[in-house]
C-alpha cells in the first residue's frame, strides 16, 4: 500500500500559503489560496486548478530544501488529487485483459506497423536511441537483485537487450498489448533455446481501462444532442479513478512477483489511443463541432493521460521493489534549410504530465538511483521529406520507498 499523500500535501499547501509562495505566469498566491481550499475540502476540485496544481508540484520538486515541502513533486500532487478524489467518484474497474473488438477500435496493430515504417526509414537514428535505451535497462538490471523481471512494452524489442535480459534473469516476463508483434520479434531474436526456455509472453493492457474506457465512451457517443455528447465526454475524462494501480500481467504469469520491472518507451503512449478515439469519434459525429478544443476539454483530456500516466508509474511501484522507466517527454518538429541543416520547426511540445519525467516518480513512493536523457532523431528530416520529428527522452531507475 502505497503512503497517503493527501496529508502531506494539505501541509506543505499551508506551508506556501504562508511563504507567499508563487510562480511567475504560472501559480499566483491568488490560484495557491485556491488549492489550499480545494485539498481542505472546503471548495469542490474544478479543472481550473489542474494546471496551478502542477506548477505547485514542479515548483516544490525544484526546491533545494531538506524537508517536507521538497520531498513531494508532480506525482506526489497528482496522487494526492486521486486521494481527495476517492469520495466524490466511484473506482473503475480494472482488467489486465482486453477485447479483440477494443485491440482494433483502439488501432493497436496499426501503430506496431507504423512503429516498424518509421524505423525502417530512419535506421540509423534508431540504432542510436536503442543502444541509450538499451544500456540504461542493463545498468538497471544489473543492479537489480533477484531471479525474476518483467518487461512491459516489449512490442518491437527494438530498444531492449532481450539476450542480456534474458541471461541475467532466470524468469523474463514480456508483456505488450500487441501479442501478435511480440511474439515475431521474440521469435526474429532467435535465442538459443537456454535462453528461450527462461522467456514467457504475455497479452495485457497495463492501463487495465481499455475496455471499460471504450464501452463508456461509445455509451456517451451515442447521446443525441451535440451538448449532451460532450458534456458525458468531458464526465467520463474527469471521472477516472482507480482504487489500485492497474496490475500488469494476468495472475499466475510468473512463480512469484517480480524483482525488477521495467517500462519501456511506453508512458507517453499510454492514453493516446484512448483520447485520440474521443476527439475522432466526436468529429465523426458533429464534424463542424469546434468543441472539443475549448480550454476545458483539451484540459481535461491532458489530466486523464497524465493521470493516467501516474497510474503506471505507481503499477511498476507495486509490482517490483525496483524499476526502470523510459519515456519520451518532449517532441519537436524539424525541416531542412535552404542549405540542407535540419532545424527546429516547433517549441517543445510536452509529452508527459510532468517536466522531466523524475518529477513523476512520487518521492513519497520512490528513491531515484539513476536518471539519463538523450534525444532520438525519430524521423530525419531528408531532402524528398523535408519534415521529421525529434524527441527527447529521459531514463530513470528508482527503488521502492
Ligand atoms: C513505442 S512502442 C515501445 C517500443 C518497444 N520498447 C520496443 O523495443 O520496440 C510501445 C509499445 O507499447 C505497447 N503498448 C501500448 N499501449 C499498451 C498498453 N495499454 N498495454 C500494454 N502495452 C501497450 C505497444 O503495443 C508497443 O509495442
Amino acid at each position: 500500500m502505497a503512503p497517503l499523500s493527501l496529508p502531506p500535501l494539505r501541509q506543505v499547501l499551508a506551508w506556501a500559503t504562508d511563504q507567499g509562495m508563487s510562480v511567475q505566469g504560472q501559480l499566483s498566491e491568488h490560484q495557491l489560496a485556491a488549492l489550499e481550499r480545494v485539498f481542505g475540502g472546503q471548495e469542490p476540485w474544478s479543472f481550473e486548478h489542474y494546471e496551478p496544481l502542477r506548477a505547485f508540484g514542479y515548483a516544490l520538486a525544484r526546491l533545494t530544501l531538506p524537508d517536507l515541502p521538497a520531498l513531494l513533486n508532480v506525482g506526489d500532487v497528482l496522487q494526492a488529487l486521486d486521494e481527495l478524489r476517492e469520495g466524490a467518484v466511484a473506482a473503475w474497474p480494472t482488467h489486465e485483459t482486453v477485447a479483440e473488438s477494443t485491440f482494433t477500435e483502439l488501432g493497436y496493430a496499426a501503430t506496431s506497423a507504423s512503429i516498424t515504417r518509421v524505423r525502417d526509414s530512419n535506421s540509423a537514428a534508431w540504432r542510436e536511441h536503442a543502444e541509450n535505451n538499451r544500456q540504461v535497462l542493463v545498468r538497471a538490471a544489473e543492479r537489480a537483485a533477484g531471479a525474476r523481471a518483467v518487461v512491459i512494452g516489449a512490442g518491437k524489442l527494438y530498444d531492449i537487450p532481450l539476450r542480456k535480459l534474458a541471461e541475467r534473469f532466470e524468469q523474463l516476463l514480456l508483456v505488450d498489448i500487441d501479442a501478435a508483434a511480440l511474439a515475431d520479434s521474440v521469435k526474429q531474436v532467435g535465442l538459443e533455446p537456454r535462453l528461450q526456455a527462461r522467456l514467457s509472453l504475455v497479452q495485457a493492457d497495463v492501463t487495465g481501462i481499455n475496455d471499460v474506457f471504450v464501452e463508456r465512451a461509445r455509451d456517451a457517443l451515442g447521446r443525441d444532442a451535440e451538448l449532451e455528447v460532450y458534456e458525458a465526454l468531458l464526465r467520463l475524462l474527469h471521472e477516472y479513478r482507480l482504487d489500485e494501480p492497474p496490475r500488469l500481467f494476468p495472475d499466475g504469469a510468473m512463480d512469484g512477483p517480480p524483482d525488477f520491472a521495467c517500462s519501456s518507451m511506453v508512458l507517453s503512449q499510454l492514453a493516446t489511443p484512448l483520447t485520440q478515439y474521443v476527439l475522432e469519434r466526436f468529429a465523426r459525429r458533429f464534424p463542424t463541432s469546434e468543441r472539443t478544443h475549448t480550454r476545458e476539454f483539451q484540459l481535461a483530456l491532458g489530466q486523464f493521460s497524465h493521470r493516467l500516466q501516474l497510474a503506471h508509474v505507481r503499477s511498476l511501484l507495486a509490482a517490483a521493489p525496483c524499476i526502470a522507466l523510459s519515456s519520451d517527454t518532449t517532441s519537436r518538429y524539424t525541416s531542412l534549410n535552404a542549405i540542407g541543416n535540419v532545424v527546429e520547426a516547433s517549441t517543445q511540445l510536452p509529452l508527459l504530465g510532468a517536466p522531466t519525467l523524475n518529477a513523476l516518480v512520487p518521492r513519497l513512493q520512490a528513491r531515484p538511483v539513476l536518471a539519463g536523457q538523450w534525444e532520438w532523431r525519430h524521423v530525419v528530416p531528408t531532402r524528398s521529406k523535408p519534415h521529421g520529428r525529434t524527441v527527447v527522452v529521459a531514463s530513470v531507475v528508482a527503488d521502492r520507498c
